[in-house]
């Protein structure tokens, strides 16, 4: 098992994400940038989807559940700057909770996989 399997475990479980994506959010939310496009979004909701889906990207038992990530941000017009912005929260947010800079990396090089469904340009 490579190291990237382990890294739902290592650091706790789902439960540890969730207060990852908790704080996630919160900065998310302070950044004008961004934060109008979740004006009318239930923020506890997004907040259990983003949960089950870094689980799922840590390599944790499967239970994101959700719409594809194109099919969830189709028609929200994220741009590559937007995506670039919460990528650095996520990242931040991430370092804050003692990933270290190798799982960082990890987690943020499988996201970058899924760019193109949420970036439309
Ligand atoms: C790091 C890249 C991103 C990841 C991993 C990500 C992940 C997700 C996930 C898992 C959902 C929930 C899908 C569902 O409803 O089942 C979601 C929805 C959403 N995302 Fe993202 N996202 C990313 C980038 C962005 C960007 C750049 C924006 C805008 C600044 C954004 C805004 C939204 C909004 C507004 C929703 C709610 C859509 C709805 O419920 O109608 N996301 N995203």
């Amino acid at each position: 098992m490579d190291q990237q399997e382990n890294l739902y475990e290592r650091i706790g479980g789902q439960q540890k994400i969730g207060d990852m994506v908790e704080d996630f959010y919160q900065s998310v939310m302070k950044d004008d940038s961004i934060r109008g496009f979740f004006h009318q979004i239930d923020m506890d909701k997004q907040k259990n989807h983003q949960t089950n889906f870094l689980s799922f990207v840590m390599g944790g038992p499967n239970q994101y559940t959700g719409k594809s990530l194109a099919k969830a941000h189709e028609g929200l017009n994220t741009k590559g700057e937007h995506f670039d912005t919460i990528v650095e929260h996520l990242r931040n947010t991430m370092v804050q909770h003692q990933l270290s800079e190798q799982e960082v990396e990890a987690v943020l090089q499988k996201i970058s996989h899924y760019r193109n469904d949420i970036v439309k340009e």
